[in-house]
């Protein structure tokens, strides 16, 4: 399998690794499948995300978006982050080979699951989030849809 340079490069040197105390918005989600789980911290103000973590438990194509998608949406605000798909994340690690797409769909929904979890806590309605279900069960068997 091939892996390029930026998967590599931010699998070995992963951006913003941690977590928030008392973040804004907190996102769980995992693969069944792999068994993979990511956490994704929000730190927003005046609908900025002002500092963004994360946590992942899982393979290196995981590590890489993760690190990849908090730099995409660190100082954005909510709603560009929504525009941060698992396609763009992909496509800003110069691609990721076809069996490992499902990784970057965690990472699109950790972040949306920390703005679910933010608009929840603080009664906001965010409308590009309605009808987006995430499924942080992880426990129990799914899929996480992947995008080819
Ligand atoms: Fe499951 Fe990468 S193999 S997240």
């Amino acid at each position: 399998m091939q892996y390029s340079e930026k998967v590599m490069e931010h699998f070995m040197n992963p951006r913003n690794v941690g977590e928030i105390e008392d973040a804004s918005g907190i996102g769980e989600v995992g693969n069944a499948k792999c068994g993979d789980i990511m956490r994704i911290y929000l730190d927003i103000e005046n609908e900025i995300i002002r500092d963004v973590k994360f946590k992942t438990f899982g393979c290196g194509s995981a590590i890489a978006s993760s690190s990849m998608a908090t730099e995409m949406v660190k100082g954005k605000t909510i709603h560009e982050a929504l525009e941060v798909t698992n396609k763009a994340v992909a496509q800003a690690l110069d691609g990721l080979p076809p069996v490992k797409m499902h990784c970057s769909v965690l990472a699109e929904q950790a972040i949306k699951a920390a703005l679910i979890d933010y608009a929840q806590k603080n009664n906001i309605h965010i409308p590009e989030l309605d009808g987006v279900v995430i499924d942080d069960d992880h426990d129990h068997h799914h899929d996480i849809e992947e995008e080819e």
